[in-house]
This record gives structure tokens, sequence and C-alpha cells, in this order.
């Protein structure tokens, strides 16, 4: 019997149905099914037979649809209907039984909560891979100059290392949501029902432990209504997919003929169809270019949960294709980057030659004036007159004459000034922590290889 008169208006049932993208839930499905199973029959809610039906008929539901042979069936609504219509196929009436004590509600939430943690698991790895990458490229470019850039205008040189490691740092910090996001999944849903709980003596602890949740969902309302691990899921994917569009963002540019800083490998770069001397950085632009995909899933998600009553609404249903299309993204992006950086060949000399102009030198010779006890703010003028007068007169500011160095300010030392103005001078002089001196470096490399995690 059923409550409906009429069958469903197929468009109805095309924008109702989820089994097209949530398929993928499978395991998570069958591993509950079993867990749930097996709870029911120690707790004496159903027969020992029923149970060993139930997970035979499981066995075989799990084995068509790794062989690929399980038949959906068109009115298969979503996964759930899918599975629990086949193992009553296989194990007849008592198929039936499986789903005692237990609602799609509390079901479709255990089901992405295990999904969730699989893959914020899934992204930490990815990160240590791309972080040691990282690591790496550092190590072997310690002391190679580049120019640091503001306003993507030369500012003070620094060093590749430094650079580099920059990105470790972010993507350790990335690691961090994604375990707190992993985190967010600990709590067993399942046994919440619809809403309410259920009418029968379950033990959730039991499941909670065989499908690896720390603890139960302490309020059955709450349980079938939280998708906060999956908003923090995606948040955690949206600020390290911004980072990685940082990293393609600069891969592109430095790749570019008007940088050559590096050559990204063939593996990474494509042919144009028409001009034959061209390689693209698709990845690296790719890589520019998925992040606001990633954070566009996020506020999707944030406009589906905002404002909605407690407790399941359909309007949920709509969670999955934001977390599948970003766990599959992000899980592209982090492997690209990997590769890139693991193929990627820097070029010492043209990064030096950008970084040895020496009007990036200019806040050091503001210094020397400091140290001679001029105020800062006053330095900055007197070195903005001499870079103006250099730049007019089109010479570097090592050519000014020393009379022109007297005429910016008395303190002005033209032998002690042409010192400051080598290139390893105004880098091996940031020594303060954190920065860019070769020892500072070092020290940091040092750091961030002990904060890794092994690959
Ligand atoms: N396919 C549904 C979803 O993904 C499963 C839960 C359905 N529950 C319900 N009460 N209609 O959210």
């Amino acid at each position: 019997m059923s409550r409906f008169s009429e069958p469903q208006d197929p468009i109805f049932h095309r924008l109702n149905a989820s089994l097209a993208f949530d398929q993928r839930l499978w395991p998570h499905d069958v591993a509950q099914s079993r867990a749930h199973a097996r709870m029911l029959a120690a707790q004496s809610i159903i027969g020992t037979d029923d149970r060993d039906a139930l997970l035979a008929a499981l066995d075989a539901v799990e084995a068509e649809l790794v062989a690929g042979t399980f038949d959906f069936a068109t009115d298969d609504e979503d996964i759930h209907m899918a599975i629990e219509r086949r193992v009553t196929e296989i194990a007849g009436r008592v198929g039936g039984t499986l789903h005692t004590a237990r609602s799609r509600n509390d079901q479709v939430a255990t089901d992405v909560a295990l999904f969730t943690r699989d893959a914020a698991g899934h992204a930490t790895r990815a990160i240590d891979a791309l972080t040691a990458a990282l690591v790496d490229a550092a190590e072997r470019h310690l002391d190679w100059p580049l120019p640091g850039y503001t306003h993507l205008q030369r500012a003070q040189p620094v060093y590749l290392a430094h650079h580099l490691l920059a990105y470790v740092w972010m993507l350790l910090r990335d690691r961090e949501r994604f375990v707190f996001a992993e985190s967010q999944t600990a709590a067993l849903p399942l046994g919440a029902g619809a809403l309410a709980g259920v009418n029968f003596a379950t033990d959730r602890n039991a499941v909670a432990a065989e499908l690896g949740f720390a603890q139960i969902a302490p309020n059955s309302i709450d349980a079938v209504s939280n998708r906060d691990f999956v908003l923090d899921y995606l948040a955690a994917a949206a600020t390290c997919a911004t980072h990685l569009s940082r990293l393609g963002a600069e891969l592109v540019l430095w790749s570019s003929e008007e940088f050559g800083f590096v050559t990204l490998s063939d593996a990474w770069t494509s042919g144009s169809s028409i001009m034959p001397q061209k390689k693209n950085p698709d990845a690296a632009e790719l890589l520019r270019a998925k992040a606001p995909r990633i954070v566009a899933h996020l506020s999707a998600l944030h406009g589906v949960m905002h404002g909605l009553p407690l407790t399941y609404n359909k309007d949920m249903q709509e969670d999955k294709e934001h977390l599948f299309d970003t766990v599959d993204t992000l899980d592209l992006c982090l492997a690209s980057a990997t590769g890139m950086i693991r193929g990627a060949r820097f070029h010492r000399e043209r990064m030096s030659a950008a970084a040895s102009d020496d009007l990036i030198a200019a806040t050091d010779v503001a210094d020397h004036l400091v140290k001679r006890g001029v105020p800062f703010r006053e330095c900055h003028g007197i070195v903005a007159g001499l870079v103006r007068i250099a730049v007019d007169s089109g010479r570097t500011l090592a050519e000014l004459t020393d009379d022109e160095l007297r005429g910016a300010s008395e303190q002005l030392e033209p032998e002690a000034f042409r010192a400051l103005l080598s290139q390893s001078a105004w880098l091996e002089s940031k020594v303060s922590a954190g920065g860019t001196a070769l020892a500072r470096v070092r020290e940091q490399l040092d750091a961030a290889r002990s904060a890794l995690h092994p690959v």
C-alpha cells in the first residue's frame, strides 16, 4: 500500500532523486547497515538468523557495487533506498527489518559524516605530500636571491627558500583546519531516528565503536539537523584552495618570459594549437582559477543551511554535490601543486638579476641613517630624494656622486653607502627572527622540517 494515489511526476522524480550523486556514499551506507544489523541483533530487536541473512545480503550487495553490476532501478530515489531494495530482493522479507529503528535522516547524516571524515584525512595526507615537496625545494634553493614583492613591485630581496617556506606555513595551518573538520565528525548521528530517537532500546555506543566514532551525538534533534562538519570541511578547503591559487598565480607569473624565474616541467604544461613556440602554464592557471569554485560551494551550503528550521529538511540533500565537487577539486589541486613543485626548475641568474636592482636596497640605506641618529621618517625622505635623482638621470644608486650623497644628508657616508648596495648585504642584514638572513632561513627550514608529518 502507499499513501499516494498518483505516481510521482517524472520531473519531480528528477528533481528529488539524489542517486546520481549520492551513489558514492555506498561504502559508508553498507558499513553502517552492517553495524546497525549487528546492534539490532545484539539488543534482541531482531533475531540472529535475520541478522545473518541481512549481513549475507549486504555482502552480496557490496560485491555487486564493487563489480559495477549493481542494478539501479529507475525509481531508486537515493543510495539508501537502492541498497535496502536490493537487500530485500536478495534476502526476501527479512530485508524489511534492516530499517528497524533507523530513519534516512540519521542514516544520511551518518554516511556524510563518514565520508567527510575520510575526505578530511585524505586532505591532510595530500597536504603532507605538498609541504614535503616545498621543503625539499626550499632546501635545494636555500641561498638563491630573488626580489620579494609588494603590490607586485620589487620591494626587498629574499631567498627563494624563504619564499617557498611561506607556503609551507600556510599549508600547515590548512592542515590543522582539516584536522579540526575531521574532529567535528566524531559524534555518531545514527540512532537519532527521524528526529526524536527511536522506540527501541538500541545500543548507539556499539554502533559508534564499530564505525569508529568517538562518541554518540547527544541530542537526536541536533544529530539529524547538523551539517556543521561539512561546513567545516568546506571552510578548510576554501582557505586551502585560496592558498593554492596564490601559488598558481606566482607560478604563472614566474614562468612567463618577462620573469623567467622558473621553467615548469613539460608534464605540467601544454602547447598551443596554433602557436608552436608556446608552453602554457595551464595547470598553474587552473590552480589559480579553482579556488573561487570551492569558496562558492562553501557559500552555497551556508545559503542552504541558513534559516532552516530544525530538523531535517530536504534542502539538506544539497550538501552532497557541494561536498563531493570540493573533495574532487581540492584533491586534484593539491596533487597538481605537488607535481608542479617537484618538477619546477628555478633559474638562479634571472632571479638574482631581478634582485640586484639596487633601488631595492633603499630601506637598508634609510636604516643606515637611522643607525647614525637620523629619525626614520626623515631618512625615508632623504632616500626617496636619492631614488628620484637616480631614476630621473637613468643611474643606479651606486652611480650617484659623493656630492649628490652629501647633498642629501651629511650623515651619508659614501663608502658605507656603496657597501650597503651589494646584494648579499641587503639579504644578510635581515637578521630578525623570521627574516631572510641565511642563518634565519636555515633555522626556519629546520623548524618546517620538524613540523612536517611523515608522508
Ligand atoms: N537523499 C536524502 C538526502 O540526501 C536522504 C534523506 C531523506 N530523508 C527524508 N526524510 N526524505 O538528504
